[in-house]
């Protein structure tokens, strides 16, 4: 693809993808590759930049990461950030100290308006700064133009070698202007035009894919989540009724849902096969409670539909997948304890022949594929979805499943949701749900007793769903979520909501 590109070299910091995210919001393509990456590989990409990451090494150490000095000698600007601007000045002559207090959190620092990474900024500001270790000695040939209290070298320049450091981070929303010091490095410093747009990257993909597939047959399995909807968008454009999607209803999605992904499909050029497998998997989950054999029944039972109807489709050259760019970079990384055993729609099968693999999506992060789904015309309702598990409501109702809670679950899910949008909600928390717990209790209805299931309502707000709080939902907006459900939803007679965070608790209940 003909656009610019900046290299972000990984230190193994916490906050990589997002700088990388938000170099692509400055509209400037980047890719994150691994330190360790060979000088003649970064090059290769023609990069108008490189940003190093910070990590959580001091320079010092032993087995702290290293960088071939040959990089500072190419004429390609670097931005060194955290640990990535103490290897810039530790590898060209500078000194780093370890003093005996380290600088963490919000700090206010000073800038110096004439570097060309501060330039139009106020004069001082509030950065985020999370390190133990600073520049006390600039390497030849620089300048400190940023400084804190505790720190003389917040920012380090060599305007003639193009070279900039930076102690603190950027890439996070705490540091003030830190998306202006990293566009300013961006147009400033590499002479970025602003190359990276989706209306671009949706054409250049088209005709890549359209060469790559020639005449194949693609197989795609479509969950109706964001991914996977953008990727059956994305190929159904490039290559028509050469591809086949097949959408397994397990009769376990949300309210309306599964007629929904079929109609956004349905009038496409492509061929859609919704498979209607409700009567499998209930049957094979009927009397199951345990959370990962549910799972795991769920998991298997798809990669069997989904085989059997490959196998009707016969040869298939190429199955896409729905990978996304965090993916990308989150696999290769240490193995995590196994809390549940997550399981995609989009990373099917072992057994099913085909020759290659397509992932359309491999470059783009969330927004970014949203925003390609929009340019390609699909529905809001598919395109802003918010993420949702593979085995569905199953894990949303504790215990047992039958026919008759998961239609009191899509009604009441249906109510929440409907009222979060009312509220103008939709955007502050980023997932939300309702869950049918296996509790009963005692209510009272008109003059009658009632003995119904108790609704819990989840709603959290997180960055990554890695770790998340729950969400201040204001109790105006909870009263009218409760006494809708409990008066329209037969079924259920009380309401609680979650106010735990993740962690210790997960934020699906199952
Ligand atoms: P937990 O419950 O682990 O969820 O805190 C974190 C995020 O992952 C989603 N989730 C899943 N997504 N397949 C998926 O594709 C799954 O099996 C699965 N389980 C949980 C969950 O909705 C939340 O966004």
């Amino acid at each position: 693809m003909n656009h610019q590109t900046v290299v972000i070299l990984d230190f193994g910091g916490q906050y990589n993808q997002l700088i990388a995210r938000r170099v692509r919001e400055c509209a400037v393509y980047c890719e994150v590759l691994p330190y360790r990456t060979p000088l003649s590989e970064i090059l290769a990409k023609n990069p108008i930049g490189v940003i190093f990451t910070g990590g959580p090494n001091s320079v010092y150490a032993e087995d702290a990461p290293k960088i071939d000095p040959a990089l500072f000698e190419q004429g390609i600007p670097v931005l060194g950030i955290c640990y990535g601007a103490q290897l810039m000045a530790y590898t060209l002559g500078g000194h780093v100290t370890s003093p005996d207090s380290r600088e963490y959190g919000k700090t206010l620092t000073q800038y110096d308006t004439s570097c060309a990474l501060f330039q139009n900024l106020p004069s001082q500001g509030i950065t985020w700064m999370s390190h133990t270790d600073y520049i006390d000695q600039l390497p030849e040939g620089f300048s400190s133009t940023a400084h804190t209290d505790a720190c003389p070298v917040a920012a380090m320049s060599n305007p003639t070698r193009k070279l900039y450091g930076i102690q603190f981070h950027p890439e996070v929303l705490h540091t003030e202007n830190g998306v202006a010091v990293l566009r300013n490095f961006l147009y400033n410093v590499c002479g970025a035009k602003g190359d990276w747009t989706m209306e671009d990257f949706a054409r250049t993909s088209i005709l890549q894919l359209r060469e790559r597939i020639g005449k194949g047959k693609v197989l795609l399995g479509l969950s109706g989540g964001v991914d996977s909807s953008v990727a059956a968008a994305l190929l159904s454009k490039a290559v028509g009724n050469q591809l086949t999607c097949i959408f397994v209803d397990h009769g376990l999605m949300r309210k309306n849902e599964g007629d929904e992904v079929e109609a956004a499909f349905k009038g496409r050029s492509l061929n859609f096969v919704r498979v209607n497998a409700q009567d499998r998997f209930l049957s094979r989950l009927a009397g199951v409670t345990d959370p990962e054999t549910k799972r795991k029944i769920i998991g298997e039972e798809f990669i069997r539909v989904f085989e059997a109807e490959a196998k009707k489709i016969g040869r298939v050259d190429y199955l896409a997948q729905g990978t996304i760019y965090p993916d990308v970079i989150e696999s290769g990384s240490g193995e995590a304890a196994v809390i549940k055993s997550h399981h995609n729609v989009g990373g099917l099968p072992d057994h099913v022949d085909f020759k290659e693999i397509v992932e359309p999506l491999r470059l783009l992060f969330k927004d970014e594929t949203r925003a390609l789904g929009r340019e390609l015309g699909l529905p809001n309702y598919l395109v802003d979805r918010q993420p949702f598990p593979g085995p569905g409501l199953a894990i949303r109702i504790i215990g047992e499943i039958t026919p008759e809670k998961i239609a009191i679950l899509q009604e009441a899910d249906a109510i929440f949701r409907e009222e979060i949008d009312n509220a103008g909600l939709r955007h502050q928390v980023h997932q939300y749900f309702a869950v049918l717990t296996s509790m009963r209790s005692v209510g009272v209805m008109g003059d009658g007793r009632t003995y119904d299931y108790t609704l819990a309502l989840r709603g959290v707000t997180t960055t990554d769903f890695m770790t998340a709080d729950w969400a201040r939902i204001p109790y105006e907006t909870l009263d009218l979520i409760s006494r809708r459900i409990v008066n329209q939803v037969r079924g259920i007679n009380r309401i609680v909501y979650d106010i735990t965070s993740k962690p210790p608790a997960t934020i699906e209940w199952e």
